[in-house]
């Protein structure tokens, strides 16, 4: 049995995770996920994203957004549920978190002051798990004080400009994932490390290297797509570390998968939403 902390992520592993569906479960069974997303002109991220959490299997799925955005979601993606922040163009309000089984915040939601006190609010109301991304990481690296109030296992899936943003300059990609590790481990976090390769680092400090994925991702919105799955993984109950570990692995398929029919080249984020399942 291998001693090192690094592990590879291989289909295999991604099966072991994936509880299949009961008979007779129905959509209680598979939680409400919570988006917290979107700001005027940043919508595309929301419908991204959202998109993304429904086909990840949740149950039922809610977004919280800017007013400006309640159209734009209610006609793009029927299957959710618009609960609107007083603000037309920013997320300002945190609404009731009562019935939520996980949250998601960030894609497109951009930097307004309103947006950081929120945030910050959530991190200390928060009883579910949570998964920050985007804006949301940068208005975090804003204000350090808030990484003591991270809850524990909270998510964190920066690309590596969010990641300096938050923890600093690395010489290189070792020491970048060794900055991430030392993060992981003094927070409590988990930390997706995203790229090719994308590194799930958790807060013992071991690493999950994922084996899919291809450059064709590398276009905007395919980020977002990513924290609609895990935002939906964690909804269904799936621990914060399974919901990371295999979230990145179905993105990363689902990517290949669109590339094997579109090209590379071609390849847009819908196309990952929409490659998403077995
Ligand atoms: N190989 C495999 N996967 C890749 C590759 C690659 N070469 N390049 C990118 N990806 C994957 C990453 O692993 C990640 O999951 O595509 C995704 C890109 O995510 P982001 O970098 O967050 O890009 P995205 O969110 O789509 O960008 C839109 O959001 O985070 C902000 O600053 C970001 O303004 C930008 C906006
Ligand atoms: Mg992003």
């Amino acid at each position: 049995k291998t001693e090192t902390p690094y592990h590879y992520t291989e289909k295999s592993d991604a099966e072991t995770i994936i509880r299949p569906r009961d008979k007779f479960s129905h959509k209680g069974t598979f939680g409400h996920a919570l988006l917290i997303a979107g700001s005027y002109g940043k919508m595309g991220a929301a419908v991204l994203s959202g998109k993304a959490c429904l086909r990840s299997g949740v149950g039922l799925l809610t977004m919280h957004l800017p007013s400006c955005g309640n159209d734009i979601i209610q006609i793009s993606i029927p299957e959710a549920m618009a609960l609107t922040d007083s603000d037309a163009k920013f997320i300002t309000e945190l609404p009731d978190l009562e019935t939520y089984s996980a949250i998601g915040i960030g894609p497109g939601i951009g930097q307004n002051i309103m947006t950081a006190k929120m945030l910050e609010t959530l991190l200390e109301t928060a009883k579910v798990s949570v998964i920050l991304d985007a804006d949301a990481l940068n208005l975090l690296s804003q204000n350090r004080a808030l990484y003591d109030k991270l809850p524990e296992n909270t998510i964190l899936t920066p690309h590596p400009k969010e990641f300096q943003r938050l923890a600093g300059d690395s010489i290189n990609e070792y020491d970048r994932l060794e900055i991430g590790r030392d993060f992981a481990l003094k927070y409590k976090v988990i930390i997706c490390l995203k790229g090719a390769n994308t590194a799930v680092i958790l807060p013992n400090g071991d690493v999950h290297f994922n084996s899919t994925g291809n450059p064709g991702m590398a276009t905007g919105g395919t980020g977002d797509v990513l924290t609609g799955i895990i935002t939906s993984l964690l909804a269904q109950k799936y621990s914060p570390a399974e919901a990371a570990i295999l979230g990145v692995y179905q993105h990363g398929s689902a990517g290949d998968r669109a590339a094997e029919k579109k090209g590379q080249s071609a390849l847009i984020a819908s196309d990952v939403v929409d490659y998403l399942g077995w």
